[in-house]
């Protein structure tokens, strides 16, 4: 599974569509792919487009409707034939101040609406100079938090994404993304676990061939589409 998460970008509606139209032409294969534009051209395309599935990079967690100034419920995006959603990506978590509990009543309405929520953890750079134990024990509390409620046989995904890895910096190396992964399937033992920071079409295969990773979620490098093609081929190899 490759997810292209936009984040603010591009600029323009013209440059979303031209985007979006080179996305579709590459040959997903086996791989799911999933595009992620901003919220204002989100559902322009996905009622439009049957044959790319997409998601948003947030939600709210009151559904269906209410007086939420500025706020997208579950439901309005299932209606608009939108399948999946980021939550808690580490962006919201620092910029605009995302808590677990935030993350988690948003994880439950997802899950009841029947979007696809793709989980965000991760740690920063602090926890991770103090080891990949002290990571593990970070991401196992970011989880136990984000997912109350949530029954261990739902089909998760979760995208481990260390925070200092996030941003065209240093990716991760592939050995210590897969143990993590398969620490979190340790916990989550029906969970799909993608890796995300600064995947590129260098270090894509590095991670996908590994058997504890099933994906990743794509920042930077999927707003290139010939980038972005490199990654879903490496993905299908
Ligand atoms: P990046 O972003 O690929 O640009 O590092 C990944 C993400 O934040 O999801």
């Amino acid at each position: 599974m490759i997810v292209a998460n936009w984040k603010m970008n591009p600029a323009t509606y013209a440059a979303a569509e031209r985007l979006t139209a080179a996305v579709k032409k590459i040959p997903a294969g086996r791989t799911e792919v999933v595009i992620c534009p901003p919220l204002v051209w989100l559902t322009d395309f996905s009622h439009k487009e049957s044959e790319i599935k997409f998601g948003a990079q947030d939600i709210f967690w009151e559904n269906p409707t209410g007086p939420f100034t500025g706020q997208v419920s579950a439901q309005m995006l299932t209606e608009a034939k939108v399948k999946y959603v980021i939550i808690g990506h580490s962006e919201r978590r620092i910029l605009v101040g995302e808590t677990d509990a935030m993350v988690n009543k948003k994880m439950r309405a997802a899950a009841l609406a029947r979007l696809k929520p793709i989980l965000c953890v991760g740690e920063d750079r602090a926890v991770r100079r103090q080891g990949l134990a002290a990571a593990k024990k970070f991401v196992a509390g970011q989880l136990k938090k984000d997912l109350v409620g949530i029954g261990r046989a739902y089909p998760l995904i979760v995208a481990y994404e260390p925070i200092w890895a996030i941003g065209g910096g240093k990716a991760d190396t592939p050995t210590t993304a897969a143990e993590m992964a398969w620490y979190i399937k340790k916990l989550r033992p029906r969970a799909r676990v993608l890796y995300g920071g600064s995947v590129n079409s260098q270090n894509a295969r590095n991670f996908l061939q590994l058997k504890e990773i099933d994906g990743a979620l794509v920042g930077g490098a999927s707003l290139k589409p010939a980038e972005f093609e490199k990654i879903i081929t490496a993905a299908n190899q």
